[in-house]
């Protein structure tokens, strides 16, 4: 007869995030030490949620969206391979012998354009660390020497977006002058600006090319050394329209970066185009609705041909009704701007 486990159950919920200056290219991958600085919103609704315990298996058990690990499969291999490594990093400093039995879902569909590998890397970082050192907390994380901050450069290793994800509201992630020198900041919080996404689901295709491999190309673009350049300015005035709730400036920067960085895949060797043509129709729509009436909303575009339209809360359902109108065969999800992790301890049934 098998046992219920008794031990505790930690339970880590991380949020996805949306980049507005992206994160394109690395200096170094082994390091995850990314080419530029970048700033994103994290967001709200979307999250991964990850039930972490400590078990007496011979091996790590991993459940996500109610399938089992098969180690072959590529969904399972990365968070796999992850969790091996911060357990060998961590191993001389807290007992990561012991094996887990985890669980996880997202809260939004996969293949959305939401980064699930952002929220789904965090949530296992904080949970399996919870889990590790008997962290039912933030707090208690802390005392043990695991700040947010250290929890994002961790989560890092595994997906270089995910650090961002520890933090709510805008969270800027600065290069450094090393890869020790990184760091992840919130600017500003969630309550500072009631931003909204909405989200114009055009395919639920897997991408081919996945990001880690667009990353290592970037440099083969002519287009991508000048990018560089640029960013630090851009990111200077984007920093400025958040602090003055300046849409239309806001809105100007997201939309030159998000096609910036699709420039630099269109010109990388071989070239990258993760665009399709009803992504590039939308795009159309939304600079020809901008140029013809007051149309408040600006794009941005990740690895993907998915659209995140950004507007503010007041502008929110008139947009979706103008979208809707379009009957384009597209889903659309709103979230908002987010207030960044959180962790729990479950109520389990059988725990007295
Ligand atoms: O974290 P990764 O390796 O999945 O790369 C994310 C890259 C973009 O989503 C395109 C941009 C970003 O900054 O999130």
């Amino acid at each position: 007869m098998n046992l219920p486990n008794q031990s505790p159950e930690y339970v880590a919920e991380v949020p996805s995030n949306i980049a507005l200056i992206k994160y394109w290219g690395k200096q170094n991958a082994e390091l995850q030490w990314p080419a530029n600085d970048s700033l994103s919103m994290t967001l709200s609704h979307a999250r991964s949620i990850t039930r972490v315990q400590i078990n007496n298996e011979p091996c790590d058990l991993l459940v996500i969206d109610g399938r089992q690990a098969d180690q072959n499969s590529p969904q399972f291999k990365k968070p796999l391979q992850f969790l091996q490594k911060i357990r060998t990093i961590l191993e001389e400093e807290i007992d990561t012998s012991r094996h887990l039995s985890i669980t996880s879902h997202n809260t939004f569909p996969q293949s959305s354009g939401i980064a699930s590998s952002a929220s789904g890397i965090g949530a296992l970082t904080l949970g399996a660390v919870a889990a590790w050192t008997g962290s039912p907390s933030f707090s208690v994380l802390s005392s043990r020497g695991f700040s947010q901050e250290r929890l994002a450069s961790l989560a890092r290793l595994g997906s270089g977006s995910s650090c961002r994800s520890f933090g709510g509201g805008f969270v800027l992630w600065k290069a450094g002058k090393s890869p020790e020198d990184q760091e992840t900041i919130s600017l500003f919080s969630r309550e500072h600006w009631d931003l909204q996404d909405m989200i114009l689901i055009v395919s639920r295709e897997p991408k081919l090319i996945s990001s880690s491999h667009g990353h290592d190309r970037a440099w083969t673009s002519p287009l991508f050394k000048n990018r560089l350049s640029e960013v630090p300015h851009r990111l200077q005035r984007l920093q400025d329209s958040i602090v003055y709730r300046d849409f239309a400036l806001f809105g100007a920067i997201i939309e030159e970066d998000a096609l910036e960085m699709h420039e630099v895949m269109k010109t990388s060797v071989p070239s990258l185009n993760y665009l399709l043509p009803i992504t590039r129709e939308i795009l159309q729509w939304i600079l020809h609705k901008r140029a013809s009436s007051h149309f408040p909303a600006y794009f941005t575009l990740d690895a993907g041909p998915n659209i995140h339209l950004i507007c503010e809360k007041a502008s929110l359902d008139r947009l979706v009704n103008e979208v809707k109108k379009e009957n384009w065969p597209i889903e659309i999800i709103v979230d908002e701007i987010g207030s960044g992790p959180a962790l729990s301890l479950s109520a389990l049934k059988h725990q007295k």
